[in-house]
């Protein structure tokens, strides 16, 4: 079988981790939510009580990264995403990240990788690039519910204009900016449920491979 490397992409609270996922599951790949590596390092200059623009520490957190001692709970909170996008700013630290991610991408049989950069600069060469999109009310929506389900703060406004404000830091930044590869196929989700989302994707998966 040829490898299968599916480079998802798209803005926070897309729904891009779900699809991610799932597609994993149903093509038994393994799956890196690169979120988490931005996120896990703005937790470590956190807790050494440093600015999140300190680009050495920053640095030197990025490097000592471990793809196993993940403490999603905690990394997934509200906050530590509005400072992993901080943190993914730095080009620094973005360069620091590539291999780990190449690697992660290179193993096996293939790989399910989703994060912002995926089909623009650690996979170009990926087998299908989807870019997953959603409305930003839609996003907000969804977060807010993700939020109350898990006991946390969920004021919807507020939601709103933190995923307004990360789309806009995301997609400003100078390197490996937010945007769909030029040969991605984009996916609106906003009318989709997680199902039809699923549908969706597996179609785009399924036209690329064949
Ligand atoms: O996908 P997420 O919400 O877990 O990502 C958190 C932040 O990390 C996001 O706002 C931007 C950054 N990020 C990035 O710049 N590049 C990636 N490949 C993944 C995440």
């Amino acid at each position: 079988m040829t490898r299968l490397v599916i480079a998802i992409d798209g803005p926070a609270a897309s729904g891009k981790g779900t699809l991610a996922r799932r597609l994993a599951t149903h093509f038994n790949l393994p799956h890196l939510d690169t979120g988490l590596l931005y996120r896990a390092t703005a937790s470590a200059l956190l807790d050494e009580g440093r600015p999140l623009d300190d680009v050495e520490a920053a640095v030197v957190a990025a490097r000592g990264l471990s793809l196993t001692d993940f403490d999603d709970q905690r990394l997934r909170a509200r906050e530590m995403g509005e400072a992993a996008s901080v943190v993914a700013a730095l080009p620094e630290v973005r360069a620091e990240l590539i291999d780990l991610q190449r690697r992660f991408a290179r193993n096996g049989e293939g790989a399910v990788l989703d994060g912002r950069d995926i089909g623009t600069v650690i996979c170009p060469d990926a087998s299908v690039k989807i870019f997953v999109t959603a409305s930003a009310e839609k996003r907000a929506q969804r977060r807010a519910l993700e939020l109350a389900r898990r006991g946390e703060r969920a004021d919807y406004q507020s939601i709103l204009a933190d995923v307004k404000k990360r789309d806009e830091r995301d997609s400003a930044r100078s390197v490996a900016p937010l945007k769909p590869a030029g040969d991605a196929t984009t996916l609106d989700t906003s009318e989709l449920d997680i199902e039809g989302a699923f549908r969706a994707a597996l179609a785009i998966v399924e036209k690329a491979r064949q």
